[in-house]
């Protein structure tokens, strides 16, 4: 049996790289427009707080909400007292759904080619399906449950679709992991570069062991950590580097060279950080940091 590969099938449909480049040109717009405050709100939405995107989080909330308010339809049939309950859960699923796709388009909106094209098929599946679950519950409340039946049924077919290729955005795309999740430093001391090229104004790529590193000075001290991005792969040696801070070419997300914390998403992990010293013969040495 051959396995669906629906970045091929959504290539075949026109529409959608023109709709996702509009859409993003918009959001774009209305982040610059919104200043530092929107600027905070994406980073929130991003999840860099938690350390990994919020999105999938907040998935979980209406995929069992919506799957429990389901099931209980099905179950209890017309048996009134368990109505309240059902509709609580579809109520559950519709306002957390809202918030996970705030979360998912902050997500959304930082990437490109085949990711952005299945990104949006799982945003339009996922948000017809709350559209309907939305409209079912209107309905519901105002007394009519029988036609409501039809959206829910429907708005949860969407929804598994939609959940489908979420994975697959996420386990063959490899959209939101970590580009350093594998990356494993030398364990002993190994050579990366003169000490002498490291210099306070300038970001120095070496590759010991074939680990990429970023090399600079910050108040005197040589200071070492991974020089891909962990959001999409940037190569930060390109970026813009003030003040001990380099931020990424690729969609701006600022970290401290010093530490390799995240100043600001989307990346959402820290760069890896190296130990270092200096040899007498004036070299520098790095291995991994212990935890
Ligand atoms: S690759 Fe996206 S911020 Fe660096």
């Amino acid at each position: 049996m051959s396995v669906p590969d629906p970045d091929r099938m959504l290539a075949r449909i026109g529409f959608l790289d023109p709709l996702a480049g509009a859409i993003q040109k918009r959001v774009r717009r209305v982040l610059a427009e919104g200043g530092p405050a929107a600027a905070a709100a994406k980073d929130l939405l991003n999840g860099r707080q938690l350390g990994h995107p919020l999105h999938p989080l907040l998935t979980d909330l209406p995929i069992g909400a919506w799957t429990a308010s389901t099931l209980l339809d099905l179950v209890t049939g017309r048996e009134r007292g368990l109505e309240p309950a059902s509709d609580a859960l579809i109520g559950l699923g519709c306002a957390s759904g809202a918030m996970a796709a705030l979360a998912g388009l902050a997500d959304w909106q930082d990437s490109y080619g085949s990711e952005r094209r299945v990104g949006l098929a799982h945003a339009l599946l996922n948000s017809s399906a709350l559209a309907l679950f939305t409209g079912a519950l209107g309905l519901r409340l105002s007394g009519r449950r029988r036609p409501a039946r039809p959206l829910a049924v429907a708005g949860y077919l969407l929804a598994t679709a939609g959940a489908y290729l979420g994975g697959d955005l996420v386990f063959r795309l490899g959209t939101q992991v970590n580009r350093n999740a594998w990356t494993e430093g030398p364990g002993d001391w190994r050579d990366a570069a003169a000490a002498d090229e490291v210099q306070p104004d300038r970001l120095l790529k070496c590759a010991p062991d074939g680990v990429p590193v970023l090399l600079t000075r910050i108040g005197g001290r040589v200071c070492a950590v991974g020089s891909v991005c962990p959001h999409a792969g940037g190569p930060l040696e390109e970026g813009t580097f003030a003040a001990g801070v380099v931020t990424c070419p690729w969609h701006g997300s600022r970290f401290d060279l010093s530490t390799g914390a995240v100043l600001t998403g989307p990346a959402f992990t820290p760069l890896p950080r190296y130990q270092v010293r200096v040899t007498d013969q004036g070299r520098v040495e790095l291995r991994q940091a212990r935890p």
